[in-house]
């Protein structure tokens, strides 16, 4: 049994613990206030998910998933994650994470600053432009019509193939935007962030993508 360890188990910590619940994971899923403030969720989940510190989620983690405030990012743990993929759902809004001049100046990525942080990991990016309501209604089988898909990116290859296979899972085409620096074409305000897209709409946006 594959394990994911989700740190953060808000909107989309919450859709995405369902979702692999639903496809035959096992979820250890964390927040901020440790795993007692989790039990109703856990609950409503049923089998296979338990609530657990972020470093316990982070060290049961076969595949991670860091889907947290991105202001909080620096709060990830580091070592438990050695040596995993750690999926990176975030995106940057001022408004809530304060003033950050590297992206504000346009320097670099929200998943490359996690990358950074993360050294010994492999960060991927995942989920990050998709209403977590629609995650678990907007997915349909591989080949049908007008299929929606969803992007990805990484500097790893190895990290984009398992996406796909998340993605293909829930339901989802894949688009590999390639490495993190490029990742900013599917970031907040760019004309593939969170709108229904196939594969051919959502490669025609991000090449539209302007920084
Ligand atoms: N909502 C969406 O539809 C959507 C779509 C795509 C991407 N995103 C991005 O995905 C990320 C998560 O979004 P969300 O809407 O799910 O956020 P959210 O509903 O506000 O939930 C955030 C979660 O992160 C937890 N958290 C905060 N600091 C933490 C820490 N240091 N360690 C462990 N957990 C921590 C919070 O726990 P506590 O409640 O205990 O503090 C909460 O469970 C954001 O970067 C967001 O921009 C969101």
């Amino acid at each position: 049994m594959t394990t994911v360890g989700i740190i953060g188990a808000g909107h989309i910590g919450t859709a995405l613990a369902k979702g692999f619940i639903d496809h035959g994971y096992d979820v250890v899923i964390a927040n901020s206030r440790g795993p007692e403030t989790l039990a109703d969720l856990v609950a409503s989940i049923g089998d296979g998910v338990r609530a657990a510190t972020a470093t316990e989620a982070a060290e049961a983690a076969d595949i991670a998933v860091v889907t947290v405030p991105l202001k909080a990012y620096r709060e990830v743990p580091v070592e438990p994650l050695r040596g995993k993929t750690v999926l990176d759902t975030n995106n940057y809004y001022f408004e809530r994470d304060g003033h950050i001049a590297d992206l504000d100046e346009k320097k670099t990525t929200t998943s490359q600053m996690l990358q950074e942080h993360l050294p010994d990991s492999t960060v991927v990016k995942a989920f990050n432009h998709i209403m977590a309501a629609d995650i678990l209604t907007d997915g349909s089988p591989a080949g049908t019509e007008n299929r929606r898909a969803l992007a990805t990116s990484s500097d790893s290859a190895e990290a984009v193939a398992l996406v796909t296979r998340i993605y293909d899972e829930f339901g989802f085409d894949t688009v590999d935007i390639g490495a993190l620096s490029e990742s900013w074409r599917v970031e907040r305000d760019q004309p593939a962030y969170v709108v229904r897209q196939n594969a051919a709409e959502l490669e025609q946006n991000l090449a539209r993508a302007e920084r």
